[in-house]
């Protein structure tokens, strides 16, 4: 099979109205209260099950992209990830809930809230606000691997026709799947399996929360900002971010694959033209964004909007602006746990 043919700078911009949602991603979507959960794909399949999870950009980034909304009252079961997951509340209120049987501990996240939740450990959320919700989400590795879910779930989708396999596949036995023989279907943890799980205590998950208005962040960070239109506040939080200045450490500090910044400017500021050696995807929170990419003989001017992605090739020459006139703030994740290089042009 031929390679795929490199992405232009175009085909990297993937916006709020054209993002594609599943409504049958996982296993558990046919339960009780686990309807009306819409699933994106932005950039990598991340952990979804089902073959018709549309997926934006396949290019491995070295972590994926996606997104989730609920409606008010119905929630995302008990499951456990074998790498990172991070999540970014853009509308909504949500409950975030964690452990064996969901009794560990729970924090409620309102818009600007990053939330990560460490490995191994099960967890689960609701929409406690408006139907009117969304979370962007950021998955550890190119391949995070397979979901593990409450064993509720394993059981309980049998009756209406869904399966997983070994490897994660959604078998729907409902419209025409063949059924594989029991040795090839996921089985219910034992005993023995859930205490290999993670317990993680409330003051642990609350310190890895993070929210831009709560925290001061950091000036003097780049060469840029004594230039006009350089003014910044930059967010580290989570892992090794670009920052030209080394000493200042993230809010999180364990490897997740990937690094995450936020920056606030004021209208007509942000980064002037730079180069970074990493992949970067772009998640714009609030403002209006001028970004400006050059690559391989390319050149791309692009607006960009709230809950709006932007993939942007290591090596590129990037540069952002905020053109609303109130403070805008954008999200940046960085492939890699090694710090990136930054270059002005
Ligand atoms: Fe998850």
């Amino acid at each position: 099979m031929n390679a795929p043919s490199p992405l232009t700078l175009a085909q990297r911009v993937v916006r709020k109205e054209d993002y594609i949602p599943c409504a049958e991603a996982f296993v558990d979507t046919r339960l009780h209260n686990r309807d009306g959960k819409l699933n994106y794909c932005i950039i990598g399949p991340g952990v979804a099950e089902n073959n018709k999870q549309h997926v934006h950009i396949r290019e491995p980034h070295g972590f994926n992209v996606g997104g989730v909304s609920l409606p008010t009252g119905k929630y995302n079961s008990l499951h456990s990830h074998l790498t990172a997951e991070v999540f970014l509340v853009m509308r909504g209120d949500w409950r975030f809930f964690w452990g064996h049987d969901g009794t560990d501990g729970e924090v409620i996240l309102h818009p600007g809230d990053v939330i990560s939740i460490p490995t191994g450990c099960f967890r689960a959320f609701e929409s406690v606000g408006s139907d009117d919700n969304f979370m962007i989400s950021w998955l550890g590795e190119d391949d995070p691997g397979c979901v593990t879910w409450e064993n509720a779930v394993i059981e309980g989708a049998a009756e209406f026709g869904f399966y997983l396999t070994h490897d994660s596949r959604l078998i729907d036995t409902r419209n025409g799947d063949a059924l594989p023989s029991d040795d090839k279907l996921m089985k219910s943890l034992t005993e023995a399996e859930l205490l290999q799980f993670n317990r993680v205590s409330p003051g642990e998950m609350v310190a890895r929360v993070y929210n831009v208005a709560k925290h001061d962040g950091y000036t003097g960070l780049f060469a840029d900002e004594s230039k006009p239109g350089g003014r910044k506040i930059f967010h580290p939080i989570i892992g090794e971010t670009f920052a030209e200045l080394r000493t200042v450490k993230s809010h999180i500090l364990n490897p997740h694959s990937f690094s995450l910044a936020a920056v606030c400017a004021e209208e007509g500021n942000g980064f002037h033209p730079h180069i970074i050696n990493q992949k970067q995807v772009l998640t714009i929170e609030t403002g209006r964004w001028f970004v400006s990419v050059e690559h391989d003989g390319e050149t791309l001017h692009q607006e960009l909007t709230a809950e709006d992605t932007m993939s942007i090739p290591a090596n590129a020459i990037r540069s952002y602006k905020n053109i609303s006139n109130n403070l805008g703030t954008l999200h940046i994740a960085t492939s890699g746990d090694v710090a990136a290089n930054l270059t002005w042009v």
